[in-house]
This record gives C-alpha cells, sequence and structure tokens, in this order.
C-alpha cells in the first residue's frame, strides 16, 4: 500500500493550543520497519519511488509561468533555506502569513507523487494562483520545455559536495523513502558515482552553474549564506524584483536563521511523516565543515582527486570550513 504523503503538507493550527491527540498526530511517523518501494532510474538518474517515470515525463510538458518564481537544488544542499527565503521575500517579510501555512504548500515540492490518495504534486501547482513558488530538484535538461521559453526567475542553491554527502548519508536514515546506508563508508562510494537519487552531484550543480550569467538565474552558495545572510537576501531579493522593505529586513533574516527555522514548526518538517522522528530532526547542524567529522583521510584523498579532475577549469569554487 502506498502511504498517503498529505500530512506533509498539514497545517499545524496556530490559533489555539493542540489537544493531546493533535500533538500525537503531529509526532507521526512511518513504523519503523516501513519498507519504502525500490528507487529506480529515470533516465540513468537514480530515483525514489514516490517520483515516478511517468511524473518526470508530464512535468517536461507542464506549464511554465513568467512570473513563476522556482527555488532548484541539488538534495541537501540547502532547499528547505532557500524555500522559506524566497517565501519571506515574495510575501516582504511578512513573517505573520508566512508562519501561518507550512512551507510545503507556500513552495510545494514539484516532483513528487502521485502517492495514495493524493495526486501528483505538479498538477496541484498547475492550479496556483501567481506567483508561484516552486522548489524542485531537476537536474539542468530535465527542467520543463516551457522553463526554458518563459525564463521565469530561478535561484540555484549549492552546496560543497563534503558537507552535503555528509547531510545526504543522514538523512537516509531519518527518511523512511531513501535506501538507509548505516554507515557513511557505506554511502561514501554511492555518492561519489553518483549513484544517489537525483545523480551525480557534480553533473547537477555544473549543469546550472554553466548557466549562473543567464539573467533569469541566480546561483547562491549554501556557504555565502552562512557568512552573510543578509547580504545573501538582499542579493536574492532584489534579483527577483521583491526587494525587501528597509525596516523589515533585520527581522526577516533573523527568521531564516537554522536556529529559528529548527524551531519554526512551519519550516521543520516536525510533521512530516517521511521523517522517522525517533532517529533525527531534519534541521541537524546547519554548519559548513561537518564532512571533517565523517570522512576518513583516504576518503578525502580520493575525493579531492575526483573533484579536482571534474571541476578543473569551470571557475567553480567552494568554501570547505569558515
Ligand atoms: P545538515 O544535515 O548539514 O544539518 P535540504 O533542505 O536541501 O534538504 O538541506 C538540508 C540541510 O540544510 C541540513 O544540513 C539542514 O540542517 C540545513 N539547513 C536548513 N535550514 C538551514 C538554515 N536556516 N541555516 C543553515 N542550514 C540550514
Amino acid at each position: 500500500m502506498q502511504p498517503n504523503m498529505q500530512n506533509q503538507v498539514e497545517e499545524p493550527s496556530t490559533k489555539r493550543a493542540k489537544t493531546d491527540g493533535e500533538s500525537k498526530m503531529a509526532a507521526n511517523t512511518l513504523p519503523d520497519d516501513f519498507k519504502p518501494p525500490p528507487d529506480h532510474y529515470y533516465q540513468g538518474i537514480r530515483m525514489l519511488a514516490i517520483t515516478p517515470a511517468s511524473t518526470f515525463d508530464a512535468i517536461r510538458e507542464m506549464e511554465v509561468r513568467e512570473d513563476d518564481i522556482w527555488v532548484v537544488t541539488y538534495p541537501k544542499a540547502g532547499t528547505t533555506w532557500g524555500q522559506e527565503v524566497t517565501s519571506v521575500i515574495v510575501e516582504r517579510a511578512d513573517l505573520e502569513k508566512v508562519k501561518s501555512k507550512s512551507l510545503l504548500a507556500r513552495v510545494p515540492y514539484l516532483e513528487l507523487g502521485p502517492l495514495g490518495q493524493q495526486g501528483a504534486t505538479y498538477k496541484m501547482v498547475e492550479q496556483m494562483p501567481s506567483p508561484r513558488l516552486i522548489r524542485t530538484h531537476l537536474p539542468y535538461h530535465l527542467m520543463p520545455k516551457q522553463w526554458f521559453e518563459k525564463k521565469p526567475k530561478t535561484l540555484y542553491v549549492a552546496r560543497n559536495p563534503k558537507d552535503t554527502a555528509v547531510s545526504g548519508w543522514h538523512f537516509t536514515k531519518i527518511n523512511h523513502f531513501f535506501v538507509t546506508y548505516d554507515t557513511f563508508s557505506d554511502f561514501f562510494p554511492k555518492y561519489l558515482e553518483g549513484d544517489v537519487i537525483y545523480g551525480s552531484w557534480f553533473d547537477h550543480n555544473l549543469g546550472f552553474w554553466e548557466h549562473r550569467h543567464d539573467p533569469n538565474v541566480l546561483f547562491v552558495k549554501f556557504e555565502d549564506m552562512k557568512k552573510d545572510l543578509k547580504g545573501q537576501m538582499i542579493r536574492i531579493a532584489d534579483f527577483y524584483g521583491y526587494p525587501l522593505p528597509v525596516d523589515k529586513i533585520d527581522a526577516a533574516v533573523e527568521h531564516c536563521t537554522f536556529d529559528k527555522m529548527k524551531k519554526n514548526p512551519m519550516a521543520n518538517y516536525s510533521s512530516a511523516h517521511f521523517i522517522n522522528h525517533k532517529k533525527g530532526t531534519f534541521h541537524r547542524k546547519g554548519e559548513v565543515g561537518d564532512w571533517k567529522n565523517h570522512f576518513t583521510v583516504g576518503q578525502n584523498e580520493v575525493f579531492d582527486a575526483v573533484y579536482e579532475d571534474k571541476m578543473r577549469g569551470t571557475g567553480l569554487v567552494f568554501d570547505f570550513e569558515l
């Protein structure tokens, strides 16, 4: 039986205290022994079963609007952060409004589903009023055909591949829909060869990096957001054409910090049943350089050699520590 993912986008009430029953629902999670349907390969890229080939095919043909705003990332690069920042900016830092709806209701995950009784998310996206905020992990070449024609503003958030790997490995342990890798050493070779969900970090990042000068693409690094969130939020807001009201900037930036987002039920997936809440929280560390606690010296040497080879001449550089 396919689980229904509806409560992924359910919105906890902000108007009154929760009853006991509701609190238990919020902590809802799939059974510990839940076995995800097997991954599949779409055009050679490993994908979760919760995004079938028919959904990717349909998204290629979907309607795109010029005034859409797209948030694109390789998984674990700061998607949620980019979504929240985008939502705050487009709502002109009206934080009460932002906090009245769950993140996935504000910025839906395009390629999810269909699941159980719930239709595919892209169909729901088609009905949304403009301006639509859309989150996706699609690689450049699988973006909808109309995305290339309508050229909506698109934020690409990139994170250094070592921290992305570590974050991704941890996520396999708390997300019911992922194949779990018990140790980082089990995950590392799969990541290196790109046999992970959404494929190779290198292909995905370089696919968008090559288009960083396109007027509708803004390439932002996770590490730069860590160094100067305010500066990056102003940059993103100006790019979208929704400049942040000066008197609200500081509150908007504070709202998007790791500590605030970790505690925000509308942005922390604390009621999402795709996460095994007994095993961890979605907001884990949010740091630059945690890879040093996981990579062995040998793995680091192997990774550096591949990195040097694939990144040579691209001009794309990352901070691996701050
Ligand atoms: P860690 O696992 O290293 O903590 P995604 O949203 O693409 O799945 O990425 C999740 C990663 O982004 C997690 O990294 C998470 O903690 C981090 N993250 C989410 N919100 C953040 C924020 N406001 N500041 C810094 N990191 C954040």
